[in-house]
């Protein structure tokens, strides 16, 4: 019944001309924030009025992007830290509610490849996309549960967005451990959305096709992930041409990050307040 309620007051609200676009004094969390899709997403949803949680592995660049963001008038924090310790995602789930009081929206964002055939894979490199892509955000929704669950917060827009990948959908050469990975993602989304609407969120997933950002530009010396000692490199050479092709893409070109956050955007906002356990594609019509 209070769902109900909340539908009519959003519809109500719609009706009135108020912009379904606004996310107002929502705190949003966003892992992954310092560059690329999480660094657009901040700063587009933080010009919507919310209040961002900046997390990255990279902590100068995810204070660059809160400070970048403040400049702009907006409302901003760096939480810095690495998603794939286990104890972080409490840690950052606390540092928000101490900081904002509440959590309207969680962006599970940060990732990278690992990439190797089948054969070549090794259990540490298939671990790592695991804990990154699928432990992180598990571990960050049991950290939100107490909060979310409370009755006090039941009416509160609530939302959990999840990156998924062409790679989870349709499967790709060489990413036996991401696809594995980004299809899991798929089905945790579609298990929040069906265990926690009763509560009032809801759960959605974007999976991207190529976007250019750092992890698919070409490698260089300094695009480099730093975890605990290992040195991963990102990007995709130049000469991947296979990959590179998009004579199999519609748009015929890949989508730039600020258009891939425009997704997250949609997702969060009151725009999709009907919307629950679906996976959005963006990638400008490859693999329809
Ligand atoms: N770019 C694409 O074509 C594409 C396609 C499909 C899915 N994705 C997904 O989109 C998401 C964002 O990637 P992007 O393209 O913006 O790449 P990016 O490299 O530009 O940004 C990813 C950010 O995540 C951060 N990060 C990585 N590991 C982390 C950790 N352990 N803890 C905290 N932060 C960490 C990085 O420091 C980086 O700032 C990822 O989940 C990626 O798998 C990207």
């Amino acid at each position: 019944m209070a769902n109900h309620r909340l539908n009519q007051i959003q519809n109500h609200l719609v009706s009135l001309d108020i912009d379904p676009t606004r996310v107002d004094g929502h705190v949003i969390i966003i892992t992954g924030a310092a560059r690329g899709i999480g660094r657009s997403a901040a700063i587009l949803l933080a010009q919507k009025g919310a209040k961002v949680a900046i997390n990255d592995l990279d902590s100068i660049k995810a204070q660059e992007t809160a400070q970048e963001i403040r400049k702009l008038g907006g409302i901003a924090e760096a939480f810095p830290g690495n998603m794939l310790d286990e104890t972080f995602p409490a840690e950052l789930v606390a540092g928000v509610l101490t900081k904002w009081g509440k959590i309207n929206c969680l962006i599970n964002n940060a990732g990278f490849c690992h990439d190797s055939a089948i054969h070549k894979m090794d259990d540490a490199r298939f671990d790592v996309i695991m804990k990154i892509h699928n432990y992180a955000p598990f571990r960050l929704l049991r950290a939100l549960s107490p909060h979310w669950m409370d009755p006090s917060v039941r009416d509160m827009p609530k939302c959990i967005i999840n990156v998924s990948s062409t790679s989870g959908l349709h499967g790709a050469m060489g990413q036996i451990n991401y696809a594995t990975a980004k299809a899991g993602i798929v089905g945790l989304t579609k298990t929040v959305a069906a265990e926690w609407g009763r509560y009032n969120v809801r759960a959605n997933a974007v999976a991207y096709g190529w976007i250019d950002t750092r992890i698919t530009q070409p490698p260089t010396e300094s695009k480099v992930l730093s975890l605990d000692g290992q040195e991963i490199k990102v990007g995709i050479p130049m000469n991947a041409k296979k990959w590179r092709d998009v004579s199999d893409i519609p748009l015929s070109r890949p989508g730039t990050a600020d258009e891939a956050a425009r997704v997250m955007l949609f997702l969060a906002s009151p725009l999709s307040s009907y919307v629950s356990g679906t996976c959005v594609e963006c990638t400008g019509g490859r693999f329809m």
